[in-house]
């Protein structure tokens, strides 16, 4: 510091310090008081930035970053100056800024492993990894004592996919451990386990596959988590092409959890069987121990052809009817890419309900006589069979006639409200999942389905109104699904908004989904330091990743779709607000007439609305049928989403991370031509479309071709 204290002074200074650490910060400021009241001391800058961090911790940013800023220009070579200000901007969420001001705070005090440790986990978050490998490497000559700065110096290094520095790194940190010291505490044979499969991890990314099978037999007892060891030793032995090894692992994996497909996957991988019936073995040898199991039954499915195919799928059909398995279908679904094995399943589901309807058997020769419910549950099959080969009509007869037996059979309502949206009767679909609702209120599942259903058919009260019995008492639903990041109900009501023509409410939504991308990023803030703490390093280097690309999900995808949509149209038609003449009449006024005229306007549309619902209402009762059709309303609290001067550039944000992570979608491309074209960018134009020509499926063409021929024209 510039600005040394005497020793009176000094001592009251570490007293603020011990007061913020300890969160008495009115005892804080008094202390600060007395130091900035001697006029001698009335501009010290440490004094000034701690009385501004102080004084923050109260609520009032504002004065905090006056007095802060204020301190710091009056002693630009304090540490505490820069470092308090870095605080200031990291608690504010403005990390750049805080990186700024960290690495100023370590020009003064080089060694401070406070600072350095705060500074690693802004650059990791920011991935700014040099920097992170720098400070982490900083922070490991002070203390080569710790567990901490080896971890992270090992990680720095395999996220710039250094990797054999971050496996040196690691084994070095191994050498300094005394002998065995984990073994003594449950929790550490944990975390040491973690670390040697972490390290494990990196040599396999680096492609060293014989050092790594070296060291996971070298440290087979030390590992304990025996899965994740025999999966990197099975994948390991195929990539050395120690194919006998590889196939004792896999079966031995496939023996712990039958049911996980990709072990079968691996399996077949490495016996490379040369036919269909070599094919089948694999999978009737694990029947045959776990009879009960389903993968190993219905796997083969997608392999086998004719009359093989047609027995064991009659096989499962039978055995999964008679047990009751509503999700059969699902099971099934895969093979319906393949026209031949949809026809055979039809047909054998046809042959079923026939047999059984007549003399209760699966087919007449049969032994064994069914319950009535086997029949149900193959009509239901059929009913879902017929829905996905577009045959709605029949499948909704079929529904029908179930119904009449079990009106109360829950999943039977929910079939019919699919099939009727399939036919497009959203009302129809609506009230069919409204009875399935109200034959189990207590189902989460089925009161979400409701809800979709109703914002589909453009009823968002109701939508709200029923998604509330799932919510907490006395916060509004909107506030509610906000908090819970509830994305598929906001992406589904900005869709309903926009068809609506409702820009403003729908571009809330829209920006609702952005901003919880937006949350999720900024969340993994705490776990740069938990993650090393708990030694989870594995799965903390795939969160990274998986955070890098996040906005590629589906949700982002769908809510930028329609953000977009809505700014387009924006760009093409203006939102006006109001009247023009009275808009001119309004600019003549003072602000105060102004307030005025708004809170008039604003109660005569209150008036309005109330007016109308009203008479909706009314309209309801005469026909006794529920009919809602939300008044278009231009609600003046959504006015500023859409009163913006820029629409496309506001469309261009949300298209970027489109072009950056969902490039093969024909939509993304399609969607950045119709940006580029409003602002005649025609080499962006261009790339648009061909980047849309090269992804575009035949049910692309027509736009395709449209944007060629606007193109062409242009
Ligand atoms: C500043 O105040 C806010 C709100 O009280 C608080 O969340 C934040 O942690 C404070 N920042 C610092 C660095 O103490
Ligand atoms: C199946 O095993 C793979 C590893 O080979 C694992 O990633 C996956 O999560 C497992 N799936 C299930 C359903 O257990
Ligand atoms: C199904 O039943 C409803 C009412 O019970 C009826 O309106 C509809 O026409 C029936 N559909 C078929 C395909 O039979
Ligand atoms: C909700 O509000 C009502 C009335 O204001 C109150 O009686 C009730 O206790 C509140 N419930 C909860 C869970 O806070
Ligand atoms: C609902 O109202 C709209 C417009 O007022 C009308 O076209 C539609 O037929 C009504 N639907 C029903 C089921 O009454």
């Amino acid at each position: 510091t510039s600005q040394p204290l005497p020793p009176k002074e000094k001592t009251l200074f570490n007293r603020i310090l011990k007061c913020y650490e300890q969160k008495q910060y009115k005892n804080g400021l008094k202390f600060a008081k007395q130091i900035l009241s001697n006029p001698k001391f009335a501009e010290h800058g440490e004094t000034l930035a701690m009385k501004g961090l102080t004084l923050n911790c109260t609520g009032k940013k504002e004065e905090a970053y006056e007095l802060v800023k204020r301190g710091l220009k009056n002693d630009l070579k304090s540490h505490v100056c820069w470092h308090v200000y870095g605080l200031l901007q990291r608690s504010d969420k403005k990390y750049d800024e805080a990186i700024k001001c960290y690495r100023n705070a370590l020009r003064w005090d080089k060694e401070n492993l406070h600072i350095l440790r705060d500074l690693s986990m802004l650059q990791v978050h920011m991935r700014d990894i040099e920097g992170y490998r720098e400070t982490r490497h900083a922070l490991l000559q002070l203390k080569p004592g710790q567990r901490a700065p080896w971890i992270g110096y090992a990680i720095a290094n395999h996220l710039l996919k250094d990797y054999t520095v971050a496996f040196k790194v690691l084994e070095e940190f191994g050498k300094t451990q005394q002998n065995d010291y984990y073994l003594f505490d449950e929790e550490m044979v944990y975390e040491h386990s973690e670390l040697l499969l972490y390290q494990n991890y990196i040599l396999q990314e680096a492609g060293l596959f014989q050092q790594a099978i070296e060291h996971l037999e070298t440290n087979k007892e030390k590992i304990v988590d025996k899965l994740s060891w025999l999966e990197y030793k099975g994948d390991l032995c195929v990539k050395l092409e120690r194919l006998e090894e590889a196939e004792k692992i896999f079966t031995s994996l496939v023996n712990r959890n039958p049911e996980n497909h990709s072990y079968y996957q691996k399996l077949e991988s490495v016996i490379k069987p040369s036919n269909e019936v070599e094919r089948l073995q694999i999978y009737d040898a694990v029947s045959a121990i776990f009879p009960k199991a389903d993968s190993p039954k219905s796997l083969p499915l997608t392999f086998l052809t004719g009359p093989m195919f047609q027995e064991r799928v009659d096989k499962i059909m039978r055995e999964q009817l008679k047990r009751g398995v509503p999700p059969l279908f699902v099971s099934l679904k895969p093979l319906y890419k393949e026209q031949e094995k949809v026809k055979c399943i039809g047909e054998i589901a046809e042959q079923f309900i026939r047999s059984l309807e007549a003399n209760s058997k699966f087919s007449p020769d049969d032994e064994e006589i069914e319950p009535p419910t086997t029949l149900l549950w193959a009509r239901f099959f059929y009913a879902q069979h017929l829905d996905k080969i577009k045959e709605y009509e029949k499948a909704l007869q079929l529904i029908n006639e179930s119904l009449e037996h079990t009106p109360t059979l829950i999943e039977l309502h929910v079939l019919k409200a699919k099939v009727l949206k399939h036919l497009g009767d959203t009302a129809g679909a609506v009230a069919s999942m409204d009875e399935a609702q109200s034959l189990d209120t207590a189902d989460r599942f089925i009161n979400c389905k409701c809800a979709a259903y109703m914002i589909r058919n453009d009823m968002i009260s109701d939508a709200e109104e029923t998604a509330a019995k799932f919510t907490r008492e006395n916060v509004s639903i909107d506030e509610y699904l906000k908090e819970m990041q509830c994305m598929w109900y906001e992406v589904a009501c900005a869709s309903a908004h926009s068809r609506a023509n409702r820009y403003g409410e729908a571009l809330k939504k829209c920006h609702e989904v952005d901003k919880h991308f937006t949350e999720i990023i900024e969340d993994q803030f705490d776990f740069h330091q938990y993650c090393m703490r708990k030694m989870t390093l594995r799965s903390y280097v795939k969160m990274l990743k998986l955070e890098d690309s996040l906005r590629s999900h589906r949700f982002y995808f769908q809510a930028a779709k329609a953000a977009i949509k809505v700014y387009i149209h924006l760009h093409d038609e203006p939102y006006q607000p109001g009247d023009r003449i009275q808009d001119e009449k309004e600019s003549s006024m003072s602000n105060a007439e102004l307030k005025k005229l708004r809170n008039k306007q604003r109660r005569q549309e209150r008036k309005k609305a109330a007016a109308e619902e009203r008479k909706k209402n009314e309209q309801h009762d005469k026909s006794g049928k529920k009919n809602h059709t939300d008044t278009i309303l231009i609600n003046p609290s959504f006015c500023n989403f859409c009163q913006i001067s820029n629409p496309l550039e506001q469309a261009q944000k949300f298209l970027a991370p489109l072009e950056l992570y969902c490039s093969g979608k024909f939509e993304t491309h399609y969607l950045a031509f119709q940006i580029a074209e409003r602002r005649g960018t025609l080499l962006v134009m261009l790339r648009a479309l061909l980047r849309a020509q090269k992804v575009a499926k035949e049910s692309d063409m027509p736009n395709l071709h449209v944007c060629r021929v606007r193109f062409a024209k242009k």
